[in-house]
């Protein structure tokens, strides 16, 4: 009597072992492919795409695809093929091209991806594609950064009771960025200054400035020849960066520099024919 309960119960056993593997074994649920750009410029007008793409069959019924960013618990896109229906909400709300069609003749791949039309730097973060059917379940997930170039760049010296003072200037950027000044002593191989301070000021409204100033010591800034120099910015590991070189001519303030380089010889020339003019009259 006890073994024959015990025999139909092993294959009562058996037999939901073979269902609930079958399930897994049949399901060919899986994401092939996740594309997400690493780094995107704020407001490009070409947009941005966020695909994933990923392999199914007949057995994976009731297939629901969902994108999440960050760690919400909601999803910020979700497409039920079956049942054609698709939400958006969060972040992306009224973000999304909805007529893109990541794979326009698979009804069950189409609205897979994500088209962001002018993406901006409050959509930086991770992002996860999750899909799901009766049969099975994948995920995969990928960082994305909007990156802000700086507004205004701008950089130059003032001389102040014979103190040179080099200051860069550039605002507006995200993420936070970083700053530098070089000068060039042999007017090739590149230095930086042994004192440097810096600011940095995080806006309201979620960009940078960030201020950089230097007074070179007499051995850096030799005052009886004219010295390059350079600052640079950059949002580290995006393809952002730039440089603005100027140069420093003893004597003469950062400004006149640029508008008149011979102006320092006409003052010379003046003076001299002042000087001419005085001993001779
Ligand atoms: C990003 O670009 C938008 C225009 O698409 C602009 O309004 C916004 O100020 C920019 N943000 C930053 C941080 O530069
Ligand atoms: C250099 O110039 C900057 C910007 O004008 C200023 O904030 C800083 O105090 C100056 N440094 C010195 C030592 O004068
Ligand atoms: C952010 O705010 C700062 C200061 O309030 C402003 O100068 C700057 O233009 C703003 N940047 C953007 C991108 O809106």
């Amino acid at each position: 009597m006890t073994s024959w309960h015990q025999w139909q119960r092993a294959v009562c056993v058996a037999a939901l072992l073979l269902v609930v593997s079958s399930i897994h074994v049949f399901s060919a649920l899986e994401i092939r492919r996740l594309t997400v750009p690493r780094w995107v410029p704020n407001g490009t007008d070409e947009g941005v795409i966020l695909d994933c793409e990923y392999e199914y069959n007949q057995n994976d019924l009731r297939l629901v695809i969902k994108w999440f960013f960050n760690d919400d618990l909601e999803p910020v896109y979700q497409w039920i093929p079956q049942l054609n229906l698709r939400h958006v909400s969060g972040v992306l709300l009224n973000r999304l091209d909805m007529d893109y069609s990541a794979s326009p003749t698979d009804p069950y791949s189409q609205y897979r991806a994500l088209k962001i039309a002018k993406p901006s730097t409050e959509l930086s973060g991770k992002y996860t594609c999750l899909i799901m059917s009766l049969a099975g379940q994948d995920s995969k997930h990928q960082e994305m950064t909007v990156y802000a170039p700086a507004q205004r760049f701008h950089f130059d010296y003032t001389i102040t009771h014979d103190v040179v003072n080099f200051t860069c200037t550039a605002t507006s950027l995200n993420p936070e960025p970083r700053m530098k000044i070089f000068f060039f002593p042999d007017g090739k191989q590149r230095k930086v200054f042994e004192g440097e301070s810096r600011t940095t000021v995080r806006n309201n409204n979620n960009s940078f400035d960030i201020t950089f100033w230097t007074t070179p010591n007499s051995r850096e800034l030799p005052e009886d020849r004219v010295t390059e120099v350079e600052c640079f910015v950059e949002v580290f590991g995006s393809p952002y960066r730039r440089a603005q070189r100027i140069t420093y001519v003893p004597g003469v303030p950062g400004n006149q520099v640029f508008s008149n380089p011979a102006s320092k010889a006409q003052v010379c020339l003046s003076t001299l024919l002042l000087l001419i003019f005085l001993s001779w009259c």
